[in-house]
C-alpha cells in the first residue's frame, strides 16, 4: 500500500466530514488536510478524527491547513456546498456553488497544485465544468462524482428486488446527477445474465417508476436527517483510491464528453476509467434508443444549466 499520499479536503460539512472519516479508516492517505471557512468545525473535526485513528492503527495525520498545502498535495477534494437542509432553487444552487469555486479554486491553482481535482459539490456536472474553466486545468483532471451514487442506488434497488448480492449486480445510471438521470435498463445484468430474466414485465412505466425512486431517494434521506452523506462519502473514497493507487477502475464519473454518446462539451455521468491522471478514458456502453433520447435531453438540460453559472459576469 502506498502510504505517502497527501489529500487536501476543502469543505467539511456533512459530506466532507463523512469522507474524512472514511478516508482515515481506509488508511489510504498519510496526511489529510482540512480547510473550511467554519474554523471551529474544521478544528473540532480534526481533533475528533485524530482520536478515531488510534484503534484502527491508521497512520493518517489529520490537521487543519491552508491553501499553501495544495502545493505538494496528491489530491484535492471539493466537498463544499449549500446545506441540503435548505433546498434552494436550481439557479441559486448554481450561483452559490459557483461563488464557492471562484473563492477557492484560484487559490488551489496559485499555490502550484497540478494534480486532479475531485468534487462532489452539487449540481456536480455543472460545477465540474465551472471548475474546469476557473482552474484552466485540462478537462481530464477534473473528476466529479457523477452518477456513482445514483448507480449505487439503482444496484441496491435491484438487489432488494431480486434477492441477489449487490456485488453481483451490474446496473448503471448515466447523465445528470439529478433530475434528468437515465437508468440503463438495457444493459443491467446479474453477473452477465440480463435483469429481465429475474424481474417480470419491465416496461417503460416500470422503468420510469424506478428511475423516479432512485432520484427521490436523496430527498427522502434529506427529509429524515437533513443531508445525505454516507453514500457519497464512500463514492468519494472509491474515486480517491482509484486516483491515488492508479487503479484504472471504471467508475460513473462526471467526465467531459468529446463526442461520446453523441454529445460533447459538457460534463456528465458516464463510465470512466479513473487513474492517477484523473478521467483517463470514457467508455461507451451500448444503450437503446429510448435511453439515448433521454440522455440527449439530459445533456441539453446540463448545457442550459451551465449558462446559469454566468461565469463571465461572475468573474
Ligand atoms: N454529488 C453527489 O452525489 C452529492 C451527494 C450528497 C451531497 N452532495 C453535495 O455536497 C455538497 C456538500 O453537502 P453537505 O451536506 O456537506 O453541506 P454542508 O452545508 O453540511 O457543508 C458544506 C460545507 O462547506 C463549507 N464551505 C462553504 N463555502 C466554503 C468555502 N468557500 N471554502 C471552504 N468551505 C466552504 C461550509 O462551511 C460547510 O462546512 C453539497 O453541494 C451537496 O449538494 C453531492
Amino acid at each position: 500500500m502506498n502510504n505517502r499520499n497527501k489529500v487536501v479536503l476543502i469543505g467539511d460539512g456533512f459530506v466532507g466530514s463523512s469522507y474524512a472519516f472514511a478516508l482515515v479508516n481506509s488508511t489510504l492517505a498519510s496526511e489529510l488536510v482540512i480547510i473550511d471557512i467554519r474554523k471551529d468545525k474544521e478544528v473540532a473535526d480534526v481533533n475528533d478524527l485524530l482520536d478515531a485513528t488510534v484503534l484502527t492503527s491508521s497512520a493518517t495525520i489529520v490537521r487543519s491547513g491552508s491553501y499553501e498545502d495544495c502545493k505538494d498535495a496528491d489530491l484535492v477534494v471539493l466537498a463544499y456546498g449549500n446545506s441540503q437542509k435548505n433546498l434552494v432553487n436550481r439557479l441559486d444552487d448554481i450561483k452559490i456553488a459557483t461563488e464557492m469555486v471562484l473563492d477557492t479554486v484560484p487559490k488551489v491553482v496559485e499555490n502550484g497544485y497540478d494534480g486532479v481535482i475531485l468534487l462532489a459539490t452539487n449540481p456536480v456536472d455543472v460545477i465540474a465544468r465551472v471548475v474546469e474553466e476557473v482552474s484552466g486545468f485540462p478537462f481530464e483532471r477534473i473528476v466529479g462524482t457523477g452518477t456513482s451514487l445514483d448507480s449505487a442506488r439503482f444496484a441496491q434497488y435491484l438487489a432488494l428486488e431480486t434477492g441477489f448480492n449487490v456485488a453481483d449486480i451490474n446496473a448503471y445510471v448515466i447523465g445528470e446527477h439529478g433530475n434528468s438521470s437515465v437508468a440503463v435498463w438495457s444493459n443491467a445484468n446479474i453477473n452477465g445474465i440480463g435483469i429481465d430474466q429475474f424481474i417480470d414485465n419491465i416496461d417503460d412505466s416500470y422503468k420510469d417508476k424506478v428511475g423516479e425512486m432512485i432520484r427521490d431517494k436523496a430527498f427522502r434521506i434529506i427529509k429524515g436527517k437533513g443531508a445525505t452523506h454516507f453514500g457519497i462519502a464512500n463514492c468519494l473514497l472509491a474515486f480517491t483510491r482509484a486516483i491515488l493507487l492508479d487503479e484504472k477502475r471504471v467508475l460513473m464519473a462526471s467526465a467531459k464528453l468529446s463526442g461520446e454518446y453523441k454529445n460533447e462539451g459538457l460534463y456528465t455521468g458516464v463510465p470512466t476509467v479513473i487513474g492517477k491522471n484523473g478521467a483517463e478514458k470514457i467508455l461507451e456502453m451500448p444503450i437503446d434508443k429510448r435511453e439515448q433520447d433521454m440522455f440527449d435531453k439530459s445533456c441539453r438540460d446540463l448545457k442550459e444549466n451551465f449558462l446559469l453559472a454566468d461565469l463571465k459576469k461572475n468573474r
